[in-house]
């Protein structure tokens, strides 16, 4: 089926670096997009897996403030260190780009200039909080104030984050300075504006017809979209950010998010710039039978669904709109939502000085915020990985491993017909199909179950037909199915955990990489003959002591932290 590749851009919401995500942001965005990407890979598709530093706006420029440094330094420092941890994290982007980037820069001023161009921005005189005592205007998350629609007390400027509605900073009821806690006075300014409202009939039509964006995505943007749109401030007054191309806007920048989101064409556009092929960008994002999926936080969804589509079309160049957009509910963190102030929760860079990625990966799946929000503890971490991991899985495969490495150091040749076989390899098709199934819509806890189950199925073959106290040839028959169990496994695990699954992968005698291997090899047996390599086991138990240990760790590691800021 040369030409007929599946094509694929997989996104995650950049991250604001104006601090380290915490396991709740990654397990939502980039540890979800990883998965998927890894798995469309596996399916043969054509993917592009991208992301980014969200640099500018107001988070970081707070953060800056506070801490009295730039916020370009911040910006860079805090891109470089989260950038490293998520290759720590074994995440597979293509890009991992930054908002800062040139070729981000420059597309943004140029696709603005057309959507200028096209009628869509116009300029007006409006009122704007203002706050005496900084002496700055109090756009975004300057300000805080309580929600007109449901009255959340802590609304910004830009957005309530408890109801989800996009705000102006002026709609705000009893707003304050986010820095210093003033009432702001309202001011004149010029500002430009994208005109929304113009895009009410197509994006009804676009989101009514899109029919794999998640019933959650789609009712909240239609009830927005049918409660009328207003136009869209382009510009602000901020210094940080990515300067207006708009005549006459000499001086303001671009607000934060008006930019970010076409952060996705810019990272494919650089991707393939770097790999020398400047103009195959276009192929991905004006092929109509492209996929392409954004893995974002719940309060993100008017940004994806409502906003970045109608500056594709006001382009009026033909970009593909989502297909779909995927978010999970809540992580709790013992039962409370993680909080950077509180230091409630646990940080992605602290997770991985306690323990290996792939129990983090592992368990982060396993307790993924599907259907309903969820909670993290630390003995819901200890069971997943005791019972999940080591038990069904680690032992399974360390057991056939060695099993079969001992007695004939390669993958033994079926000798004869065993009913057992044949139904254990029937078994294999069903679950990894089940397994992929539940990949193919973005369900990865759904998808770990059952793989969960496989390696279950394994065991109690293993139980019932005990090949330990069989003579060579009936051994080898069922060896050779336990064995194919084992790369089944090696495979459908491949993106969730891609490390553990690669040695696997090499026990079972293989020199080349799992994740080069597709989906549905999983149903074929290894090759007889093929040499196998002594097993090591993979995984360990974790005592109660590790735990203790780990949180210890941890208070130790934040204390270093905020002795060093
Ligand atoms: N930085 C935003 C957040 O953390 C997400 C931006 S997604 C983007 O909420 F695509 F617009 F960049
Ligand atoms: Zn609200």
């Amino acid at each position: 089926m040369e030409g007929k590749r599946e094509k694929w851009m997989v996104f995650s919401a950049w991250p604001y670096v104006n601090s380290v995500p915490h396991l709740g942001n990654l397990v939502g965005s980039i540890l979800s997009a990883d998965i998927a990407a890894r798995y469309l890979r596996m399916r043969g598709a054509e993917v592009v897996f991208a992301s980014g530093s969200d640099m500018h706006g107001t988070p970081i420029e707070v953060e800056a403030i506070k801490r009295g440094i730039e916020p370009k330094e911040l910006a860079e420092r805090n891109h470089e260190y989260v950038k490293k941890l998520f290759e720590k994290w074994n995440i597979s982007f293509d890009n991992y780009s930054k908002t800062e980037s040139p070729v981000h820069i420059k597309f943004v001023q140029d696709f603005y200039r057309k959507v200028y161009d096209n009628g869509y921005i116009f300029d007006d005189v409006v009122q704007m909080l203002y706050c005496p005592n900084d002496k700055i205007f109090l756009p975004d998350r300057f300000v805080v104030g309580t929600c007109p629609y449901c009255g959340y007390e802590k609304a910004h400027g830009d957005q309530c984050e408890n109801c989800g509605r996009l705000l102006e900073p002026t709609l705000l009821i009893n707003p304050r300075c986010a820095i210093c806690g003033a009432t702001p006075i309202v001011k004149t300014t010029r500002h430009w504006f994208f005109d929304l409202p113009a895009f009410t009939e197509k994006l009804e039509k676009y989101i009514e017809g899109n029919k794999n964006l998640p019933a959650n995505a789609r009712n909240m943007s239609l009830q927005m979209v049918r409660e009328g749109l207003k136009p869209r401030s382009v510009t602000r007054d901020n210094k940080w950010g990515i300067p207006a191309p708009f005549p006459g806007a000499e001086g303001k920048t671009i607000y934060v998010w008006m930019e970010a989101v076409l952060g996705y064409v810019s990272a494919v556009k650089e991707y393939f710039e770097k790999r020398g092929t400047p103009e195959k960008w276009r192929e991905f994002w004006f092929d109509e039978n492209t996929k392409t999926v954004y893995f974002i936080g719940k309060d993100n969804i008017p940004f994806h669904v409502i906003i970045f589509p109608a500056l594709l079309m006001a382009s009026e160049e033909g970009y593909v709109l989502p297909w779909t957009v995927a978010s999970t509910e809540y992580l709790l963190f013992k039962g409370l939502k993680f909080s950077k102030s509180k230091r409630h929760g646990i940080w992605i860079d602290e997770a991985l000085e306690v323990f290996p990625v792939d129990y983090w990966r592992f368990a982060l799946t396993a307790l993924r915020p599907e259907v309903r929000d969820t909670n993290f503890t630390w003995e819901e971490f200890r069971r997943v990985i005791n019972n999940e991991l080591n038990d069904a899985i680690g032992n399974y495969v360390h057991r056939v491993l060695t099993l079969a490495y001992r007695r004939f150091g390669q993958v033994p040749e079926p000798v004869e017909e065993s009913r057992e076989a044949a139904e254990l390899s029937s078994t294999i098709s069903k679950l990894v199909d089940e397994a992929g199934d539940a990949m193919a819509r973005f369900r990865f806890k759904e998808a770990l179950a059952k793989i969960v189950k496989l390696a279950g199925e394994g065991n109690a073959y293993l139980n019932r037909t005990k090949p330990w106290e069989l003579d060579d040839g009936a051994a080898a028959t069922v060896l050779y199915g336990a064995l194919h169990l084992v790369k089944a496994l090696a495979i459908t695990l491949s993106p969730i955990i891609p490390g553990s699954a690669q040695k696997m992968w090499e026990f079972l005698g293989y020199s080349d990489s799992v994740e080069r291997h597709l989906w549905e090899e999983a149903k074929e047996p290894p090759p007889p003959g093929q040499a196998l390599k002594e097993p090591k086991p993979l995984f360990r138990k974790i005592s109660e002591e590790d735990i203790d240990k780990a949180i210890e760790r941890i208070e130790e590691i934040r204390r270093a932290k905020e002795a060093s800021s």
